[in-house]
C-alpha cells in the first residue's frame, strides 16, 4: 500500500428524544444513581417511532460530506457499520446510497457490533489505500433500542440511537498509520440477540429479538482485550504512549474507558467521553465521539489518536489515525 487514507470530514446525528436516567426509573426496577455510578451514562437518544437506521446514517453523512466540502457524486465507496438495518436487504449502504443520490459505485454493510465502525473503517482504509477508492463515506448507525427488551433492567438502560460519519480521501500525506480488527466466536453466546430471521422468523416479526448479556463477563474481557488491543497498536507502530494526543474508546462503560485510558498512561483529559449523554451507540459510539471532539476543537490536525471498540461476536480492534 503506497497512499494513506486520512478522515477530511465528520458528521453525526442524534435523534430528538432524549431518555434520561430518570425517565428510566418509571420504566423498569432501577435508580438514576445505580446506572450513572455502574456505567457512567446519565441519558441515551432515542429514535421516534418511524425514524429508521438509514435516516440516521443520512443526516450524519451529509454533514461529513459537508464538514469534508464533498458533493455526494465525489463519493466511490460507501460502508454502513450497522446491527440494526433498516431492512433485511438491501443493505442500509444501498439505502443510503439511493437517497444520497448516488449511482454505480460499490455500497454495503458491516457487521461487527459495537466493533462494527472500526471493521467498516479498516474495510474503507485498504480500499483506500490501494487506490480502489479515492474517496469513501463510512458510516456507524444504530436504532439499537429497537432490540431492547424494555423490561429487562440489566441491558435497557446501556444502550442508546445515533449516527456517525467520516469521509475517507486518499493522501500523500500520513492519516489512518495502521489498524487491526479480531473476533473470537468462541464468545458468542455472552452477548448476543440470540435469534435472525434464519431461526425464529415469528420473533424476529413480533419484534422480540432482544439484546441478552452476561455483563460481568463481557465487562471483565472487554477491560483485558482492549488493554491488548493498544498495546498492540503501540508495538505494531513503533510508538512510546506518551506520543499518543487523544483515546477515542468505544462508549460502553466509563470504568472500561479509564482501564484502557489507564493502560495506555493517559489522563482522563485525554479521553473523549461521550457515554454520559450518548450511552452505548454500539456501531455509531466510535464516530459520534470523534465528531464530538473534533467539532468542539479538541482534536485538531496533526494530533496522533487511538480508536477502539469491543462488542458481540466478541469482535474488537484498535486504529492509530494521524489527523
Ligand atoms: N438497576 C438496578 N440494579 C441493577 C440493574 C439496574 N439497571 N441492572 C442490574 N442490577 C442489579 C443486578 O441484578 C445485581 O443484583 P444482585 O447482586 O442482587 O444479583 C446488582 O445490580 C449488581 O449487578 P452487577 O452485574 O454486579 O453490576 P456490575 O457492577 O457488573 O455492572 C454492568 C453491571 C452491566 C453495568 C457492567 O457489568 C457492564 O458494564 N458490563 C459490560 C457491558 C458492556 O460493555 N456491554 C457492551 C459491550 S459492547
Amino acid at each position: 500500500m503506497t497512499l494513506s487514507a486520512r478522515i477530511t470530514g465528520s458528521g453525526s446525528y442524534l435523534p430528538a428524544k432524549v431518555l434520561t436516567n430518570k425517565d428510566l426509573e418509571g420504566i423498569v426496577d432501577t435508580t438514576e444513581d445505580w446506572i450513572y455510578s455502574r456505567s457512567g451514562i446519565r441519558q441515551r437518544h432515542i429514535a421516534a417511532e418511524g425514524e429508521f437506521t438509514s435516516d440516521l446514517a443520512l443526516a450524519a453523512s451529509r454533514e461529513a460530506l459537508r464538514s469534508a466540502g464533498r458533493a455526494p457524486s465525489d463519493v466511490d465507496l460507501i460502508v454502513v457499520a450497522t446491527t440494526t438495518a433498516d431492512q433485511v436487504f438491501p443493505s442500509t449502504a444501498c439505502l443510503l446510497q439511493q437517497r444520497l443520490g448516488i449511482h454505480g459505485c460499490p455500497a454495503f454493510d458491516v457487521q461487527a457490533v459495537c466493533a462494527g465502525f472500526l471493521y467498516a473503517l479498516d474495510v474503507v482504509y485498504r480500499y483506500v489505500a490501494t487506490g480502489a477508492s479515492r474517496c469513501a463515506l463510512v458510516v456507524g448507525a444504530e436504532t439499537f433500542s429497537r432490540i431492547l427488551n424494555w423490561e429487562d433492567r440489566t441491558t435497557c438502560v446501556l444502550f442508546g440511537d445515533g449516527a456517525g460519519a467520516m469521509v475517507i480521501e486518499a493522501s500523500e500525506s500520513p492519516g489512518i498509520l495502521s489498524s487491526h480488527i479480531h473476533a473470537d466466536g468462541a464468545f458468542k453466546d455472552l452477548l448476543c440477540v440470540p435469534v435472525g430471521v434464519s431461526t425464529a422468523y415469528q420473533e424476529v416479526l413480533d419484534g422480540r429479538a432482544y439484546t441478552e448479556m452476561q455483563g460481568k463477563e463481557v465487562f471483565r474481557w472487554a477491560v483485558s482485550t482492549l488493554g491488548d488491543a493498544v498495546i498492540e497498536i503501540l508495538d505494531a507502530n513503533g510508538i512510546e504512549k506518551g506520543e499518543i494526543d487523544w483515546l477515542v474508546p468505544h462508549q460502553a462503560n466509563i470504568r472500561i474507558i479509564k482501564a484502557i485510558a489507564k493502560r495506555l498512561d493517559l489522563s482522563m483529559d485525554q479521553v473523549v467521553v461521550t457515554i454520559d449523554k450518548h450511552g452505548n451507540t454500539s456501531a455509531a459510539s466510535v464516530p459520534l465521539a470523534f465528531d464530538t471532539a473534533v467539532r468542539d476543537g479538541r482534536i485538531r490536525s496533526g494530533d496522533q489518536v487511538i480508536f477502539e471498540a469491543f462488542g458481540g461476536g466478541f469482535t474488537w480492534g484498535s486504529m492509530l489515525v494521524k489527523i
